[in-house]
């Protein structure tokens, strides 16, 4: 095991390369099960989760080659329709490959894929929609065995506009008979980037952005090649850390229009921000303002920066709410951030930040990956050391991040956890 000490206190500045997205890998890979042939796919960030997605694919049989950051998955001789309990429940993005599997090979067993730190993740809107296209499901022994003849599109409307439920209802509709239009859809940039990459290889979709798409399925898909989009989530985690030190930083590869919600709150906390087609500067010189937000859906603010921006308001002298619409228990940062002496009231799905107080070093735990970033963030920013362990879950969604903000001038060493 692996910890991060952290000395606070240093302004950041400088320049750092934003890595490929790794939501738009982990939706992007499974899709290539739905097409015999050699895949490529380029800016593949080196990711713990990315080497799951992996090891799952060459479960099912792929043969894959990550080379630098270029990922070739070879699908042509697949020999399992069973995603293990074992690698599902370490990610659970592999229940991605249920709805390829079931479009191309008419059978599939994944796993459930279980809860995660922060409360229980259903899958239900992923298993209606497939049986709105007519695959047979059934759950025995904590598997989903999914089975059908052919698909057959057909009208869907998801309760909530889920990313996962949105990226497995589309790849099995593009393999489907007949039109599917699918309300309520998720307009996640990820997801429509894996539209792009399913029209690629020859699919026919429309509306890739709109809560509305319409998808009319085709009887062979073939293998195509794609660029993964910048993460908008790692580039959001930088601006936060940058802006909480009063510091300057230039992000590099990065995609501003994936991240308006965060720049707005940015600017209203007192940033000011430039942009270009492919990168984002921030310069912040006082305190920020507090500033509430509330996540949603995208083009909303993400749920996904809910505890970075938590870690932030701490810095912000003041009070502000900030509430997590999307997953109303998403707090396991709350209790690590009040042993650095934050100031934090939980109150159902938001919490209350009472800003502008000193932050303490000490040891806290990382839980799971985006409150893995709040605590960093919070390290930044106390006085003195803090020890950040169990930090496997940072390495799942960020590539090498105690490198790019050792480039940005941060105290930052990883070091084996001794005791
Ligand atoms: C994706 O998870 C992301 N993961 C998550 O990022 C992100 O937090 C989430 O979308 C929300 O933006 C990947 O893309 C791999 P959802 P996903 O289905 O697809 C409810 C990270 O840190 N729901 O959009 O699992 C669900 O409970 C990860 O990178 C159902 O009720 O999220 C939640 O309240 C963490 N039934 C809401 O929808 C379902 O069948 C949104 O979940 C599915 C979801």
């Amino acid at each position: 095991m692996e910890k991060f000490l952290i000395a606070g206190g240093r302004r950041l500045q400088g320049q750092i390369r934003i890595s490929g997205a790794k939501n738009a890998v982990l939706a992007l890979a499974p899709a290539t099960l739905l097409a015999p042939g050699i895949h490529r796919l380029g800016n593949v960030p080196r990711l713990r989760d990315v080497m799951t997605m992996i090891e799952l694919l060459e479960a099912l049989g792929c043969t894959c080659r990550l080379e630098g950051r270029e990922l070739l998955i070879d699908t042509r001789s697949i020999s399992s329709l069973r995603a293990p309990q074992e690698i599902v429940s370490r990610m659970r993005a592999s229940f991605y490959v249920l709805g390829p599997l079931v479009a191309r090979y008419g059978y599939a067993e994944v796993s459930l894929p279980g809860g995660c730190a922060w409360g229980p993740r259903p899958v239900d809107l992923h298993l209606t929609g497939l049986q709105q296209l007519g695959a047979t499901i059934e759950v025995r022994d904590g598997y989903v065995i999914a089975s059908a003849t052919r698909l057959r599109g057909t009208r869907i409307e998801l309760r909530v506009s889920s990313v996962g439920a949105t990226g497995n209802i589309l790849m099995a509709a593009a393999l489907a008979d007949g039109e599917t239009i699918l309300h309520n859809a998720a307009m996640e940039p990820e997801i429509v980037q894996l539209g792009e990459y399913l029209r690629s290889m020859g699919a026919h979709i429309e509306g890739l952005g709109t809560p509305t798409l319409r998808i009319v399925g085709v009887s062979e898909l073939r293998p195509a090649s794609v660029e993964v989009i910048p993460d908008r989530i790692e580039a959001a985690t930088f601006l936060i850390a940058v802006a909480a030190t009063e510091g300057e930083v230039t992000l590099t590869d990065a995609c501003a229009d994936h991240l308006t919600a965060v720049l707005e709150a940015l600017e209203a906390a007192g940033c000011s921000i430039t942009t270009t087609a492919s990168s984002i500067t921030l310069r912040m010189e006082t305190l920020p303002r507090p500033h509430p937000i509330s996540t949603a859906p995208y083009p909303g603010f993400p749920t996904d920066v809910q505890a970075q921006w938590t870690a932030f308001m701490l810095r912000a002298p003041g009070t502000c709410r900030i509430t997590d619409t999307i997953y109303p228990d998403r707090f396991q940062h709350i209790p690590e951030l009040q042993r650095l002496g934050a100031r934090l009231e939980r109150q159902g799905n938001s919490v209350l930040v009472h800003g502008g107080y000193p932050l303490v070093g000490t040891r806290v735990v990382s839980r799971d990956l985006r409150a893995s970033a709040a605590l960093i963030i919070a390290g930044l920013i106390a006085e003195g050391w803090t020890e950040v362990i169990d930090i496997h879950h940072i390495d799942r969604g960020y590539e090498a991040i105690e490198t790019k903000l050792q480039a940005l001038g941060a105290a930052i060493h990883r070091v084996v956890q001794g005791d």
